[in-house]
């Protein structure tokens, strides 16, 4: 089979496509006939060697996939040959940009069927993401407030559209080119960072949700009313100017699960959430896809990008 690897860290133009074995599922795998793999900034830390995790080489790059299962490991009784799946390959996030992947059994779920692979592959890791801090680490519930940094990026978008839909009171922020897409996707107020009115919001919100970091992160601790948080997919907040304003904050690594992945399908079978694909490239252009996560090229396309393994 076909599979886009790595054999040193290094920019973009270090992948190449090989020719290798296709691989067998252990237990608690399934092998995946790879429809479609999403990418996202976590491939460019694992290509650039600064994942959080060891990842020996040579190594298949994506984490994100959809397709349908050829093969069952030991032990999965959940699934079966045939059935159409998203998720993601496995806690190192390798593997999926090739034409058959193993995917852990408890990190894949039955794709949702009102919309392509190419569709499905685009949701998992950061839909994932936007969840685990809306509700599970921020606990929001109707009729709180949340302020979303980032709101028109992946995870942004999709946390801005759970929000809405859980009937939060939501604010995104933004650069000014992107303020109507995040009205579109359900902010009631849409911010642009380089104006001022960010400040404007000090001591309003129940909750942050970091998808930027940096000094925007800190900025925004005092948007947060005392006993709210603070959630940070990006880098862990300052503890003590928390604190000192009374707020929690929290940073921590996506889980994804077959539950989260189950629940995100259903809501979109009941056109309740959009999956948000910029770009489709061909496995051949993984390295195109890459020079867009380094800002190499541009314009960012607004949504996911996503190879579509089938076309050759
Ligand atoms: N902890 C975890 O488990 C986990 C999981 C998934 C993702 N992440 C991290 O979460 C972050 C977001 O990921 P993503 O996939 O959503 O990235 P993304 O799609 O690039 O989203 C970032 C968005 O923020 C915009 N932006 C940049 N600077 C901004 C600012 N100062 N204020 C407002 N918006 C700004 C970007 O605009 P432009 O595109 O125009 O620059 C883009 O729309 C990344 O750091 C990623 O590594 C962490």
């Amino acid at each position: 089979m076909r599979a886009s690897r790595i054999h040193a860290f290094g920019q973009p133009d270090i992948i190449v496509i090989d020719e290798v074995a296709v691989p067998t599922p252990g237990e608690g795998e399934v092998l995946v006939k790879v429809h479609a793999a999403g990418v996202g900034p976590w491939d460019s830390w694992i290509r650039t060697g600064n994942s959080a995790l060891p990842q020996p080489l040579p190594l298949t790059l994506g984490s994100d996939l959809s397709g349908v299962i050829t093969e069952l490991g030991d032990g999965v009784t959940d699934f079966a040959v045939g059935d159409e799946i998203y998720g993601v390959t496995n806690p190192q996030f390798t593997g999926a940009c090739a034409e058959y992947a193993v995917a852990s059994a408890g990190m894949i779920a039955r794709k949702p069927r009102s919309v392509t692979h190419v569709e499905a592959a685009s949701v998992p890791v950061v839909a994932n993401t936007a969840w685990q801090m809306l509700f599970e680490h921020a606990g929001l519930v109707s009729g709180q407030s949340v302020l979303i940094l980032g709101g028109a990026g992946n995870v942004g978008g999709y946390a801005v559209q759970f929000a809405r839909r859980k009937g939060l009171r939501v604010i995104a922020t933004g650069f000014a080119g992107q303020l109507d897409e995040l009205r579109r996707l359900g902010a009631d107020q849409a911010v642009a960072v380089d104006g001022a009115q960010v400040d404007d919001f000090t001591g309003s919100v129940d909750a942050v949700i970091d998808t930027i970091g940096g000094v925007w992160q800190s900025r925004s601790m005092k948007m947060v009313k005392s006993g709210g948080i603070l959630v940070s997919a990006v880098s862990p907040p300052d503890v003590n100017a928390a604190e000192a304003l009374g707020i929690r904050t929290l940073f921590f690594l996506v889980k994804v699960n077959t539950s989260a992945l189950a629940e995100i399908a259903t809501i979109i079978d009941h056109a309740e959430l959009k999956p948000r694909v910029g770009l489709v490239l061909p496995m051949t252009e993984l390295i195109r896809a890459h020079e867009f996560l380094e800002r190499i090229r541009k314009p960012q396309p607004q949504g996911k990008i996503v190879i579509d393994v089938l076309d050759a």
